[in-house]
């Protein structure tokens, strides 16, 4: 079993009649989902995803990422939110950190994620004598920060390369038919993928959204799709056994409790950008109508030494989730110290990820300790096939967690308030009159 909750430290926090008492909740979300009568039912299209994929794209999606690989030393992915955040943290946790420095082949950067120009130059100058191509991903096609970084690297990039060889070197992720994206694609004649009208930005990792960069970093799609697809299997029937909705349970009854944050802690690195994503799926779906856990994360043991005082012995506002990798990607033997002058040879004759487990498990014990209720995602490995079934759980999990709450944990209302107002700071036409009303509350 790759993914697996394991709840055995939530048990002097949590009553096994409490399961009980929300489980009908769950079994109405699940036939919600099932017979698509909830809210959003119009983007449930990720349920049956891993299996019903467009085959044909598929398979562009390998040829693109092969031609990319051959032709170019660098690929810009320029998009943001669910248009960024699970490709990364997919190449990341399969390849780790640094693929980047430890791989011969193709360098992935991304970027449009911001609107610094610092990042923007920076990334510029990693184009510098290279060949380079560009995945622009953006499902409405008008996202600023998106359109913005593309507008000045498709540039580069012609006057690189010339206009012609560029309509060939740049990728558009994008609506089907619609969209100032889709258009300028079909007008330049550049190679397209969809984004699904029924898969919300952050469900879609598992479209080409994430998978031509995930493929472009050589990770096996088709490992990745069958993860998910046994994620589908395993947390597709309703059940108490259901791990994915014990998760959605224990984050719902922990809400009830009074808990308001939730903490993802992993002892990988290579988990930092699963967290990033996992915060997005979490914090855009389930925090509206002044509801919702705050989802926040950790790397330990690293946090420990920042956040590990906090969660010890701070407001008692948060539970944890911890991911426990069990198979490394490497590992390393510790030998032991003729002399033992830094006394670390208690430590010595066994790998190093035993030692990082028992940091896992002195923490789980002190935190519990502490009043923190903790559960634990059991993931076998990152590799493609276990990160495929992990988002495929975290994704029912969070759908389930959504109806729970009464909240649709398919759209983002709330994301429109800031581009309003940056908007009308900017002075964009339309916006005139809430330009004036905000300059006036910016006064002194
Ligand atoms: O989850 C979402 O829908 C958002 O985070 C979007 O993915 C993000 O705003 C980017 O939007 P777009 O793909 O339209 O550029």
């Amino acid at each position: 079993m790759a993914v697996k909750f394991n709840g055995k430290h939530l048990a002097k926090f949590i009553r096994p009649e409490e399961y009980e008492a929300i489980y009908p909740q769950v079994e109405l979300a699940h036939k919600q989902l099932e017979t698509k009568t909830g809210f959003g039912n119009d983007f449930l299209g990720w349920l049956d995803l891993p299996v019903t994929y467009d085959k044909e794209e598929f398979a562009r999606i390998k040829e693109a990422a092969k031609k990319i690989r051959s032709d170019s030393d660098v690929l810009l992915v320029a998009g943001i939110g669910g248009s960024y955040l699970g490709a990364r943290a997919v190449v990341e946790a399969v390849r780790g950190l640094y693929h980047n420095e430890l791989d011969d082949g193709l360098k992935i950067y991304f970027c449009g994620n911001t609107i610094s120009p610092t990042a923007l130059n920076d990334i510029i100058k990693l184009t510098k004598g290279k060949r380079f191509s560009i995945n622009v991903i953006s499902k409405s096609g008008t996202t600023t920060e998106t359109a913005l970084a593309f507008r000045v690297l498709r540039k580069l990039l012609e006057d690189s390369v010339g206009p012609e060889e560029a309509n060939k070197r740049i990728y558009a992720t994008t609506d089907r038919a619609k969209g100032t994206l889709k258009q300028l694609a079909n007008e330049q004649g550049w190679p397209t993928f969809v984004v699904p009208d029924d898969v919300g930005g952050r469900y879609s990792v598992l479209t080409a959204v994430g998978l031509l960069p995930i493929a472009c970093a050589g990770i096996d799609i088709d490992e990745l799709m069958q993860g998910a697809a046994d994620g589908r299997e395993k947390f597709g029937k309703c059940s108490m056994d259901n791990d994915a909705y014990r998760y959605a349970m224990t984050r719902n009854i922990l809400y009830r409790k009074g808990k308001s944050v939730e903490t993802l802690a992993c002892f990988e690195p290579d988990f930092t950008m699963m967290n990033e994503w996992y915060k997005q799926l979490f914090g855009e779906s389930e925090g509206k109508d002044q509801k919702g856990l705050m989802p926040t994360s950790c790397i330990f043991s690293t946090d420990l030494h920042s956040m590990g005082q906090f969660l010890q012995d701070g407001s008692r506002v948060m539970f944890e989730t911890y991911v426990d990798v069990k198979n490394t990607r490497e590992d390393f033997y510790i030998e032991p110290l003729e002399g033992n002058f830094d006394g670390l040879n208690f430590l010595a004759e066994q790998n190093m990820s035993v030692v990082n487990r028992k940091a896992m498990e002195g923490t789980i014990l002190a935190h519990t300790d502490g009043g923190v209720p903790l559960g634990i995602i059991e993931v076998d490995s990152l590799n493609a096939h276990d990160i495929g079934e992990l988002i495929y759980f975290f994704w029912k999990a969070c759908a389930v967690s959504g109806y729970l709450l009464s909240v649709n944990p398919f759209d983002q209302p709330g994301v429109e308030s800031y581009k309003k107002n940056m908007f009308a700071l900017l002075g964009k036409p339309g916006y005139e009159d809430r330009k004036a009303e905000l300059e006036a509350k910016l006064q002194d």
